[in-house]
């Protein structure tokens, strides 16, 4: 199923200037998109307009045969949680709650489940995070954070997989396994929308955008 934005446009309340305008992307099962652009030029934004944590003053995002910015919220909450899951750019956590107890509160579970702790680690492991499960997340880099973070998406197998700024505070090597694990995700089927202006990012896509004054351009293919 595919995830189309169409006409775009977004304004925050506190500043009138227009910082999405009349963005449209379409997006097929098996994509990596990356959205690229300067510092401030809207990428986040972008980001969370696709994943309908914020909605535009006009525009609609198509997903399943639903406009999402029509969604109830509980219907919303619902997508969140099942098929579209969103990594922002600064690390979320609940601090009181060690690293696995984060990943399972994350996909709507109040407590670890044993059944799925199992999983959980696995893809901790893919993302080389698995010896900090029980830590408190002040207990862990912003590097790793952001490991735990998209591996806490992941563990919910949503079908369309939304990071901002996957490789921020990592090494190249890091940055590469990242890369590849994020790669691998979209090729078995799913959607991986990201934000970054990290070069390493790009060689991943075959399909990028470019924020550029406030549009969104198709840059075409790799
Ligand atoms: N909550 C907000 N309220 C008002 N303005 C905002 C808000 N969030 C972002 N902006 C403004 O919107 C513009 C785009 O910000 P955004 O965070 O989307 O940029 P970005 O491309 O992700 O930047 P970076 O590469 O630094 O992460 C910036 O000018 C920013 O100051
Ligand atoms: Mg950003």
């Amino acid at each position: 199923m595919s995830l189309e934005m169409i006409n775009v446009d977004l304004t925050y309340k506190k500043h009138q200037e227009l910082i999405i305008d009349n963005a449209s992307l379409m997006i097929q099962p098996g994509e990596l998109v990356v959205i690229r652009g300067e510092s401030g030029s809207g990428k986040s934004t972008l980001l969370a307009c696709i994943a309908g944590i914020l909605k535009p003053k006009s525009g609609k995002v198509k997903w399943k045969n639903n406009s999402i910015y029509d969604l109830a919220d509980k219907a919303l909450s619902e997508l969140h949680k099942r098929e579209i899951s969103y990594v922002p750019q600064t690390n979320i956590f609940l601090q009181e709650c060690d690293i696995l107890e984060n990943i399972f509160w994350f996909a709507g579970d109040n407590m670890v489940n044993e059944n799925k702790k199992e999983e959980a680690l696995k893809i901790l492991k893919e993302l080389n995070v698995e010896k900090h499960y029980n830590r408190f997340p002040r207990e862990l880099s912003g590097g790793e954070l952001k490991r735990v973070s998209i591996a806490r998406a992941v563990f919910k197998h949503p079908e369309v997989l939304i990071v901002d700024e996957p490789t921020t505070g990592l090494d190249i090597n890091t940055g590469e396994k990242v890369m590849k694990y994020l790669s691998a995700y979209a090729k078995a089927g799913n959607i991986v929308i990201i934000a970054s202006h990290d070069s390493l990012v790009s060689k991943y896509s075959k399909k990028q955008y470019c924020l550029n004054g406030h549009k969104v351009l198709h840059e075409g293919y790799n």
